[in-house]
């Protein structure tokens, strides 16, 4: 694994709402409302909020070129590397259904195809009440260059505007397979 452990901050406890400790409550009304000049991520203590706010629009963005027509499922991802560039990727969908590929999976491809390797964050936008968390198989591929980042999840279909929270990768996939029992 090329990416070294990042101390990143956790989100303190009095942010979170509604959700576990390890996740903290953002607003995404301004994402949801596609006004964008007012930040989606709420009280900001966190130094990576607004490039979180920039991976949520970019991801948002990308959302509406998704290939869905079996699940009608559109997922945007959006990912920030070391060097400050932002990759996306949309789910593809495919008659085969397990030939699928999600956007997160997408988003990591297009960032390896440009020669970067070392992602620092992660937004994933659906359109539900709330945030989907990554697949397994898109936790273990984002683990393959990431040990951990933060992860902001927004749903866009929420009422209350309430949709959306960040979580770090190294709380969705522990223990990850790093391949070390392979050298
Ligand atoms: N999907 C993603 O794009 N990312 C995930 O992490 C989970 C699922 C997509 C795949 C498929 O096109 C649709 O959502 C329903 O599973």
């Amino acid at each position: 694994m090329s990416a070294k452990k990042k101390a990143l901050p956790r989100p303190p406890a009095k942010t979170a709402k509604k959700k576990a400790a390890s996740s903290k409550a953002v607003s995404s009304k301004a994402v949801r409302n596609k006004a964008a000049s007012k930040s989606p991520v709420r009280k900001q203590p966190d130094p990576h909020a607004s490039l979180l706010d920039e991976l949520v629009q970019r991801a948002t963005a990308v959302r509406k070129n998704a290939y869905a027509p079996y699940s009608r499922y559109s997922v945007g991802a959006a990912i920030a590397t070391k060097s400050g560039r932002i990759f996306e990727g949309c789910n593809v969908e495919n008659a085969s259904l397990g030939a699928t590929i999600c956007a997160e999976r997408g988003a990591i491809m297009q960032m390896i195809a440009a020669g970067e390797r070392e992602p620092i964050a992660c937004a994933v936008v659906t359109g539900g009440e709330d945030g989907a968390s990554p697949c397994g198989i898109c936790r273990q591929v984002l683990a393959e260059f990431a040990k951990d980042m933060p992860i902001v999840l927004v749903g866009l279909g929420a009422r209350d505007g309430e949709t959306g929270h960040v979580v770090q990768l190294a709380d969705l996939l522990p223990l990850a397979f790093d391949g070390s029992a392979l050298r």
